[in-house]
């Protein structure tokens, strides 16, 4: 990556998550589902996770992580040039969710459109609106991950319905000094592996009909074991190649956050870099899986437990349908 004049800063952060929390414990109480909270603590790490209200969407939590994140920067909606919303559970197909939420922001000046990449979608989002930062074209660009899984789960699937959470994360990009913000970032997919995790109804391969939905093909669809191992095998490579591109090594990174998707991949990925517990996220236990959202909210959270400074070098990998990798490396 060239050096451009103007960098890409993160000005500001805000996340939402809903208040209904569903635990284990609920799972267990289900007996079609014969699951434990033994089995999901020991193979996942999660303990709980949140799901949205009958009444939310994917727009209404995106909304409320943005109205945060500007109360956090002080920039007024106005000032928005682009939204950018990465979710794999737009509000519908069409309009983008990006329109419905700068419609709920009055952000009037703003474009928007949906980046449809699934757990990988904020790292390429944020990515994707720093071209418009360090290019001059924009100066403040929102970016959200948000996701609404709930609505896309098959819950008499305990092989995936034990692993999802709703929630929202938003952070503002604007233009900083060089050597702040996106230091670097790669990107790749191996669409090869599209297969092994993905909704198959509902777009325009397979239409929802009353047997398409009776065999739950609207739903989340996933090959774990196949995906763990391009996990375990991906994000090391990806992570190497961004702090690489940043001119790093491990030992200049302060925090490690991965996408959320299972205790046993971050743990994994965290003794390749020999990185001690308090230098990586987890927010799996209470969240879950929550795709896009995963990451912009374990950023809120370290943020609020004072484990991110100003200055601090926070890797960032995703990982996730496609099967797509981003990595980036962001100066707080
Ligand atoms: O976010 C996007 C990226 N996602 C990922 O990267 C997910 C990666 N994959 C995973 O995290 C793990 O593969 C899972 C958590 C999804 C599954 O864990 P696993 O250790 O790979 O389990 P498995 O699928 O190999 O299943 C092991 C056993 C099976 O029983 P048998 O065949 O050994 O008798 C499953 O039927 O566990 C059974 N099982 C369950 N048992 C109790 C599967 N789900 C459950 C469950 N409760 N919820």
């Amino acid at each position: 990556m060239s050096t451009p004049s103007i960098s890409a800063k993160v000005l500001g952060l805000g996340t939402y998550l809903p208040e209904r929390v569903l635990t284990n414990a609920e799972l267990q109480a289900r007996p079609e589902l014969d699951t434990s909270d033994e089995w999901i603590v020991r193979r996942t790490g999660i303990r709980e996770r949140r799901l949205a209200a009958d009444d939310q969407a994917t727009s209404d939590l995106s909304t409320l992580a943005a109205e945060a994140c500007l109360a956090d920067t002080g920039v007024s909606p106005d000032a928005i040039d682009l939204i950018i919303v990465a979710t794999v559970t737009p509000d519908m197909l069409f309009p983008a969710t990006a329109c419905l939420v700068q419609r709920n922001l009055a952000a009037r000046r703003a474009a928007g459109y949906d980046l449809l990449l699934g757990c990988t979608g904020f790292v390429s989002a944020l990515a994707t609106a720093a071209q418009f930062i360090t290019s001059g074209s924009f100066e403040h660009v929102l970016v959200i991950g948000a996701d609404t899984l709930s609505r896309i789960t098959d819950w008499t699937d305990r092989s995936t319905c034990v692993l999802f959470g709703d929630g929202a994360g938003a952070v503002l990009l604007g233009p900083g000094e060089p050597g702040e913000g996106l230091l670097s970032f790669v990107m790749s997919n191996n669409g090869e592996a599209s297969g092994l995790l993905s909704m198959p109804a509902g777009g325009s391969r397979l239409r929802i009909t009353p047997e398409v939905a009776a065999a739950h093909l609207d739903c989340i669809r996933m090959e774990g074991k196949e995906l763990f191992r391009l996990a375990v095998e991906g994000i090391p490579t990806a992570a190497e190649d961004a702090m690489r591109a940043a001119g790093l090594g491990p030992d200049d990174i302060d925090m490690m956050i991965m996408h959320q998707a299972n205790i046993r991949i971050i743990e994994a990925a965290a003794e390749r870099f020999g990185f001690p517990p308090e230098k990586v996220a987890v927010t799996i236990d209470r969240h879950g899986n929550t795709s896009a959202a995963s990451m912009p909210l374990a950023l809120d959270e370290l943020r609020a437990q004072g484990r991110l400074s100003a200055g601090d070098r926070v890797l960032l990998v995703g990982f996730g349908a496609g099967f797509a990798l981003a990595a980036a490396v962001v100066r707080w």
